[in-house]
């Protein structure tokens, strides 16, 4: 028996670790659940509230949205319908494309119903919490996981405003040294290998801020503690890898059957096994 119990839980699937792809600061794992409505509903809610005006989600429709989400019509066209769509369409923005080119300097807003596959989740959650200030930029911020960003901190009033930390300031300048040298074609191989060093070093410093959360320091209060914005964009970033892969929610549901279903079988097989060898005894 004890053997058969070995056997299955080596079977049983062990979820991968996919490794973070790319290097962004900072970092921390979204840690999504998209077993929890609750949070999918919240993260609907602040999508068409703060994100639909200038992003649509064209493979999404409402009404499928409501039936995932566990909502009923009545709640989707009182909480998430905005404007004049109606249950079946799909997300479309209210803004067009013409508008917003003229009014974001060229850059259109994407689609987003996949930027979680594509960027990946842990990315939106950075870069939505990542907007600091600087007044050199268009909108008056900038995003360190998103450099030169095109998009204004629309979530600014909830977060309240940060500014990169002098820790981050500190070790940005360093990095940049670093880079100067290696990119100066006069420097010698030592100032070379030094410089290299120097970068590494700033590197594994950075990554220490990141991981410490230093790298930002709140300079204007927003309407959420910043415990409730992270948890809110967590929402946010669920709902976004929801729509990026609508069929998970399901197929999470079943495997979940299907586990209970081999544990059945598991169990009268083992009693099955029993009776067959009673009378050998
Ligand atoms: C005022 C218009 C506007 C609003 C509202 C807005 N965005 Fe954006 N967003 C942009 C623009 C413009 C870009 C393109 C930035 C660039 O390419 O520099 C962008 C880019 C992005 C990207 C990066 C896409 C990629 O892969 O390059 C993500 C993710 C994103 N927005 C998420 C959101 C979310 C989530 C919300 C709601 C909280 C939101 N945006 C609200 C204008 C907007």
């Amino acid at each position: 028996m004890k053997k058969l119990i070995t056997a299955i839980l080596f079977l049983l699937p062990v979820s991968a670790f996919a490794a973070g792809g790319g290097n962004f600061y900072p970092n921390e794992p979204a840690n999504i659940d998209l077993s929890d409505k609750t949070s999918l509903q919240n993260g609907a809610k602040l999508y068409v509230n703060y994100c639909l005006g200038c992003h649509s989600m064209e493979y999404v429709r409402y009404s499928r949205i409501a039936q995932d989400l566990e909502l009923t019509e009545e709640q989707t066209v009182n909480n998430l319908i905005l404007g004049d769509q109606r249950f079946g369409d799909t997300l479309d923005k209210s803004m067009n494309s013409e508008q917003a080119q003229k009014k974001y300097f060229g850059v259109d807003p994407l689609d987003l119903s996949l930027v979680a596959r594509v960027r990946g989740e842990d990315w939106v959650y950075n870069y939505l919490r990542s907007f600091y200030v600087d007044s050199s930029r268009p909108f008056g911020v900038n995003n360190t996981v998103f450099p030169q960003v095109g998009m204004p901190h629309i979530l600014a009033d909830l977060q309240g405003l940060q500014a990169k930390s002098d820790a981050l300031l500190s070790v940005e300048e360093q990095i940049a040294e670093a880079k100067a040298v290696l990119n100066d074609s006069e420097a010698s191989d030592e100032a070379k290998a030094e410089a290299k060093e120097k970068q590494h070093r700033a590197e594994v410093e950075m990554a220490k801020l990141a991981a410490q959360g230093n790298m930002f320091v709140q300079i204007e209060e927003g309407q959420m503690t910043p415990e409730e914005y992270d948890e809110s964009i967590r929402d946010l970033t669920a709902f976004m890898a929801y729509t990026a892969n609508p069929v998970k929610l399901e197929s999470k549901r079943m495997g979940v059957w299907v586990l209970m279903f081999l544990f059945v079988l598991l169990i009268l097989a083992y009693f099955l096994k029993k009776e067959f060898w009673k009378d050998v005894h």
